[in-house]
């Protein structure tokens, strides 16, 4: 078959075959939970990380997945086994899971979930030249949720606000990366990565107050500290990024992506600059992938 296959509700069917209905909650309200996780060279990286942030997701929002921790780990292993007829050389693998709370009429109504288990293939295109050039990063108008209101610690898909700052950034720049304050003006997190700066050979991020805990996010503090870079999570301003050394961008696809320019301004003639450099190299030295090598190779 020339086609992934995925997990659908306790079947391994073509991905082009998973459809929900129009009831589904997931849907028509977002009424879902998501997870995505790639392999470097195959071996998923820190499934179990993955997997944690994935059921204290669900049980935040009180939706039963249907299957254990440990079966749903083990369907991401198998959505993996069973497409490697789809496996490119050189290139890596894309894992989602979804589960929705499915099409009860009422939040309360106990109905079985939608979940699906796939994969696809790494998005390198969107930021293989990023490596070289640097991201652009623009700052949206719209806000971050507020943990008062729908805590950004929940991987969920009510994401308006975040299709909202995408569309703000493209009409600067159509290929920036839209971050987002939070409801205080701090900085808090991008539409799909967690933000940072450095400041005299020093990593600052965001506390995990206002933003979704990246798994990639938690691997570089550790990264870093093997690395004897310091690293501290506190609130930054607006003025702490533009007079910055070096900027970069973190999620499970692209790792650690450096930054060029914040809102148009550029950060400096060095990109990538030398703290960001060093966490590449020890990243593709941990999973044991050349990372920028890879993503120029298949862009
Ligand atoms: C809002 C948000 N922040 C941060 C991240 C980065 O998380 P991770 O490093 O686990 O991919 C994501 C990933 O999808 C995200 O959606």
């Amino acid at each position: 078959m020339s086609e992934f296959v995925a997990y659908f509700n306790g079947d391994w069917i073509p991905k082009s075959e998973c459809k929900v209905h129009i009831s589904d909650r997931g849907f028509a309200l977002g009424d879902a939970i998501y997870e995505a996780e790639r392999t470097f060279d195959g071996k998923i990286f820190d499934l179990d990380g993955h997997m944690d942030r994935l059921f204290r997701s669900l049980k935040y929002v009180r939706i039963d997945p249907s299957v254990t921790y440990e079966q749903m780990k083990s369907l991401c292993i198998e959505s993996v086994d069973r497409n490697m007829h789809m496996w490119k050389d050189g290139h890596d693998f894309a894992l989602r899971q979804y589960v929705t709370r499915g099409s009860g009429s009422s939040v309360s109504e106990t109905v079985p979930p939608v979940v699906y288990v796939g994969v696809d293939y790494v998005g390198f295109r969107r930021f293989s030249k990023m490596y070289d050039e640097g991201g652009h990063v623009i700052f949206a108008r719209s806000r971050s949720y507020s943990p008062n209101s729908l805590d950004p610690k929940i991987k969920h898909l009510s994401r308006m606000n975040f299709a909202l700052a995408e569309l703000e950034a493209a009409d600067v720049d159509p290929d920036s990366w839209p971050v987002l304050l939070d409801q205080d003006g701090n900085i808090s997190e991008g539409v799909t990565f967690n933000f940072w700066i450095i400041k005299d050979g020093v990593i600052i991020t965001p506390r995990d107050k206002n933003i979704l805990q990246g798994v990639t996010r938690k691997t570089v503090i550790d990264l870093a500290k093997k690395l004897d870079i310091p690293v501290i999570e506190e609130d930054i301003q607006l003025y702490d990024a533009y007079t910055c050394d070096e900027a970069f961008i973190t999620a499970t696809s692209h790792s650690v992506l450096p930054i060029s320019k914040l809102d148009g301004r550029p950060i400096s003639e060095d990109i990538p600059g030398p703290v960001v450099r060093q966490l590449i190299s020890g990243w593709s030295e941990m999973v044991g992938v050349d990372i920028v090598d890879q993503a120029r190779r298949n862009a």
